[in-house]
């Protein structure tokens, strides 16, 4: 047997769905999501065929930063059910196959956390060390400052204690000290709990925030991420950290551990999704196909994590201001779309004005790029986002279950968007029933990458396809080829392509059927529809495609 290729890196090519339990069913009729409801659409997700759920934070809360202020590590927010509740969810999504993984938000605590309250009730608590303190903080750099529009200061002055405390993020989130080892102990505690109940591991909120305040004396802050995953495998060795570190390319690849692979399991790609972005907005493949070839190959074992729309906003922090410009122009334009200036608070679809072609393309962009796809809920029905909602809280819209909405028999908590993204005009029932919804797409998406382990586990290249719209790349592994090419713009047009390696082999269309052969000089010409999206297997002509490709295992 191969050991590449097998399924206990499961991964390396998994298909994440990220949910909120708070919007994605109501099985109580309170109007709020909940775990029973979740319950109730696991087939749905298995149906999807999605492999991994990873859940926002579900944990006891204000609610003043839409559950990222936790109070209880230990527990279920009693709005979104019991801890029995949880347990018979894990047990129904192990049973139709499915992972879970768990944000992880342990930068900070709710300033109403138990540990916070006893911190700032006096300078000899047992608790005072669990967070940072400073009689005199440093001027604040305007950079650090995550949410400007309302915070201006990274420090908070306690007038119960006299010092001030350090906040990364709202001031209501004071920071733990991750350079404290009771605190670490703590974090290891939790991760072990919610593992021992069956989590598959956890996406990790603010990695760069959450590390760097460790004090030198005890050891670099890597080694804080290093310990915790060695933690997780010993208990369980088929557990992940997804970090979310939204840093340049040669500070990341640090993150997953420097050649060693022995920090985090996966990293987002903020900046492929980033330049993906300005790529479709420019109808240019360019600066997706160089993010491509900068991005560093992750240490074996590792994987990149794709996305291109997440519960945050579309963060461009990462592209020039003219850069950002253009992305605004097309996809955000109004003001009230855009946040902090340096992001939209919209979904993929809206942004996309609905456009059933462009919105295929893009998630079979997503679907075909080097990594593990990571998708948002609603996406595969191609829901809108509510601009009425507070800042980022209008992509985290109640789940559009049939047209009079489906998500709760009460009155939702939260409202749905309007006009043409409304319920009555995209919900799954209706897309169930119609073989040319994006949801039937988002199936065959996810049915073709996951019978593809070339795109996630092979070596890509992208390809000079002598078209600036277009991107076409291969992914080659152990002989076997699978290419993908996207016209990222409105106009039917042809490509020629140079595939060594392959010559007088068969392409084989994945995605609509039919064949082209190459040439014996290795060249192939392919027609692109306006927005088109194509993959191909390549195979001997004798030899049935589907036995051209390499197994998982
Ligand atoms: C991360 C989360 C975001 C949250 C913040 C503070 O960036 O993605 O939603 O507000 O951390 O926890």
């Amino acid at each position: 047997m191969r050991l590449t290729y097998t399924s206990d890196l499961w991964w390396k090519n998994a298909v994440i769905y990220c949910l909120d339990v708070e919007t994605f069913k109501d099985g109580d009729d309170d109007g709020i999501g909940d775990f029973r409801g979740l319950t109730q659409q696991i087939d749905y997700l298995a149906g999807l065929g999605v492999t991994c759920l990873w859940l926002m934070p579900f944990f006891p809360t204000p609610n003043r930063d839409d559950g990222y202020d936790i109070t209880d590590f230990y527990a279920v927010d009693p709005r979104l059910g019991t801890l029995g509740d949880f347990v018979e969810f894990m047990r129904t999504a192990r049973d139709r196959g499915l992972r879970v993984i768990a944000d992880l938000v342990v930068n900070h605590t709710s300033n109403r956390h138990p540990w916070f309250l006893d911190a700032r009730s006096g300078r000899d608590s047992r608790y005072r060390d669990w967070y940072v303190w400073s009689d005199e903080p440093k001027p604040d750099d305007p950079s650090q400052i995550v949410f400007p529009d309302k915070e201006h200061s990274i420090w908070q002055f306690d007038d119960q204690s006299g010092q001030y405390y350090l906040h990364s993020f709202y001031r209501h989130q004071p920071d733990l000290n991750v350079a404290n080892p009771e605190v670490r102990d703590e974090i290891a505690r939790i991760l072990g709990f919610w593992m021992e109940l069956g989590l598959s591991g956890f996406r990790v909120d603010a990695v760069p925030f959450l590390i760097q305040n460790v004090h030198p004396a005890l050891g670099s802050p890597h080694e804080f991420l290093a310990d915790l995953r060695a933690f997780m495998t010993r208990r369980s060795g088929g557990s992940v950290l997804l970090g979310e570190v939204n840093v340049p390319y040669d500070e990341l690849t640090g993150y997953f551990g420097e050649g060693l692979g022995d920090q985090l399991t996966l990293c987002f790609d903020f900046i492929g999704m980033q330049r993906a972005w300005l790529a479709m907005a420019r109808g240019e493949a360019g600066p997706l196909a160089e993010a491509l070839e900068q991005r560093p190959t992750p240490p074996k074992d590792c994987q990149w994590a794709v996305f291109l729309r997440n519960h945050d906003e579309l963060t461009l922090d990462k592209l020039t201001e003219n850069e950002r410009e253009e992305v605004f122009d097309a996809f955000g334009p109004e003001p009230r779309m855009q946040l902090y200036g340096r992001g939209l608070r919209r979904r993929l679809p809206s942004m996309f004005g609905g456009d059933l072609r462009r919105m295929k393309m893009a998630y079979s962009l997503l679907f075909s790029l080097p990594g593990t796809p990571v998708v948002f809920y609603g996406e595969e029905i191609g829901m809108g986002e509510n601009l009425d909602a507070e800042d980022r809280m209008a992509v985290r819209v109640p789940m559009q279950w049939s047209r009079e909405g489906g998500f709760s028999q009460a009155e939702p908590e939260r409202d749905s968007p309007g006009g043409a993204f409304s319920p009555g005009r995209v919900n799954v029932a209706d897309q169930k029933r119609d073989g040319d919804s994006l949801l039937r797409w988002f199936q065959l998406l996810i049915e073709r990458y996951r019978e593809c382990p070339e795109l996630a586990w092979g070596m890509h290249t992208v390809l000079d396809a002598g078209h600036p719209a277009v991107l076409a790349h291969r992914c080659d592994a152990d002989g076997a080829t699978v290419l993908a090419v996207h016209n990222l713009c409105d106009a039917e047009l042809e490509i020629d392509l140079r595939l060594d390696g392959l010559e007088s082999q068969i392409l084989t269309d994945l995605l609509v059927g039919g064949r082209l052969e190459i040439g014996g000089n290795g060249g192939v010409r392919i027609a692109m529809s306006p927005y088109g999206c194509r993959w191909f297997r390549a195979s001997e002509p004798e030899v049935p495609p589907e036995d051209a490709s390499v197994k998982s295992r």
